[in-house]
């Protein structure tokens, strides 16, 4: 099975302050919320008919994102693809030579697990696996 487009990340330095717009420009799309811990953002997802866009706030302190917004300001921060199984993904990977970020997936939003390939080595774009926790749980 193909994967799927499963969102897009937006790197923002205040949700609160960039939701209006996308309420402008899709009123009826239906927003979610969700603090990461592990991840250590928050997030605003904003579910449109075929994928989602997710607005991603840092949590106080030196994150992640935090050196993102510093260093290349507010904008698009990674593209996320569902695929069947995260870590089969990882191993396919590292096999073909990449370094996925992480040793397994570990746990993102709306409960899947995920894992990072490094801009370095996918010409320049950040790019996001996830897939549900149970790989043999599927989607209704
Ligand atoms: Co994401």
């Amino acid at each position: 099975m193909a994967s799927t487009l499963n969102h897009i990340g937006i790197a923002v330095r205040r949700i609160d302050d960039v939701l209006p717009l996308y309420r402008l420009i899709e009123p009826g799309a239906p927003v979610e919320f969700e603090d990461v811990p592990s991840m250590q953002v928050r997030v605003a997802k904003i579910h449109l008919a075929n994928t989602c866009l997710e607005l991603i706030e840092p949590m106080p302190g030196e994150t992640a994102i935090t050196k993102f917004l510093e260093k290349r300001g507010e904008g698009i921060h990674h593209v996320c693809l569902e695929v069947a199984d995260v870590d089969a993904a990882a191993a396919r990977l590292r096999a073909g030579g990449l370094t996925p970020l992480y040793e397994s997936g570990k746990d993102g939003s709306g409960g899947m697990r995920v894992n990072f390939l490094r801009p370095g080595e996918t010409h320049g774009v950040l790019i996001e696996l996830n897939s549900l926790k149970n790989a043999n749980e599927r989607r209704s």
